[in-house]
């Protein structure tokens, strides 16, 4: 639930919805209310109010709405962890859902809204910057039927994640958010047969998949409003440094800085994702495990993604 509150009644834990400021700083800005910093920008604002979201943050009086309800009435405390991580699994399969809907509009042919898509990757950007932990968390596990929205969701935030930890500049931290939704498309034109079989793939099927980074670029390439960052990681999201990847074998000098950021949070997130056939990885196992394969991954990158996504269990 949102409610609008004068800003002098702003505290530290609260999550922001908007501003009611024209101020360039704040628009279009979601976040968890945590620095000084931010706090001292909102009250020096012109602003009189700010609207704050009470399913992912403290409520008007600074207090944990849902956990003081449960209290009140009897039932049982919650962690605010645990609150938090439901309220970031309802945003997720809310985000999934649209994901969808917008995937599915561009593979019937219809034309991309640029801009809702990178509203839509800016928010998940904010979800995850405001609660990357849980955020991984909460989408390590997918069901069959949205595994490829929330692993695009998962891979989108952490690309606009890394690229803010590796002091890429803002814009093109949300076009890499935007190309992390999209990267994937290609496995949409698979038949779901294929996609989800649960035995063994033939060779032709294996093939097919593996096709799925081209599939998905010709698909993008008939959209002229598409950057050519965001195609080139819609192709090539599967190469790694050594050439040894698909579909065209390139190696790390042809490989620009975004596609190899790409291939990292790909890979990272496969890892750590629940999946029939093996339990999940640890972020310090997946770390390890790509630092280990420099040849494959880019070092730097898989540390500093490492950085932003320490493992702490969800209480
Ligand atoms: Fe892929």
């Amino acid at each position: 639930m949102l409610v609008k509150i004068a800003k002098d009644r702003l505290r530290k834990g609260m999550f922001i919805e908007s501003v009611s400021c024209p101020s360039h700083e704040f628009a279009r800005r979601r976040f968890l209310l945590k620095s000084d910093r931010d706090m001292g920008a909102i009250l020096a604002s012109s602003a009189t109010e700010v609207s704050i979201n009470l399913g992912l943050g403290l409520d008007a009086d600074g207090r944990q709405p849902d956990a003081a309800a449960a209290a009140a009435a009897g039932g049982p405390r919650r962690a605010p962890d645990a609150l938090r991580a439901e309220a970031v699994r309802g945003a997720v399969s809310q985000s999934a859902r649209a994901l969808r809907a917008s995937l599915g509009d561009i593979v019937s042919g219809q034309p991309i809204d640029m801009s809702s898509l990178s509203r839509a990757a800016e928010d998940n950007a904010g979800l995850w910057s405001d609660s990357a932990i849980i955020a991984l968390e909460v989408t390590r596990l997918k069901s069959k039927d949205e595994t490829t929205y929330v692993h695009s969701l998962a891979v989108s935030g952490m690309m606009t994640l890394l690229a803010r930890a590796l002091d890429m500049d803002e814009e093109t931290a949300g076009l890499l958010g935007v190309a992390g939704m999209l990267h994937d498309i290609g496995k949409l034109l698979i038949p779901s047969e294929i996609l989800s079989k649960p035995t063994a793939l033939t060779d032709a099927e294996r093939e097919i998949i593996r096709n799925h980074p081209e599939a998905g670029y010709r698909l993008l390439r008939s959209h002229p409003q598409i950057p050519p960052v965001v195609l080139d990681i819609c192709r090539l999201h599967h190469e790694v440094l050594d050439g040894s990847g698909y579909p065209l074998g390139l190696r790390q000098k042809d490989l620009s800085t975004s596609v190899r950021l790409s291939t990292v949070c790909d890979v990272f997130e496969a890892l750590t994702s629940v999946r029939p056939y093996k339990r999940p990885w640890t972020t310090t196992e997946a770390v390890n495990w790509m630092y280990a394969r420099p040849h494959l991954f880019d070092r730097k990158m898989v540390i500093r993604l490492g950085s932003v996504l320490v493992d702490e269990p969800i209480t």
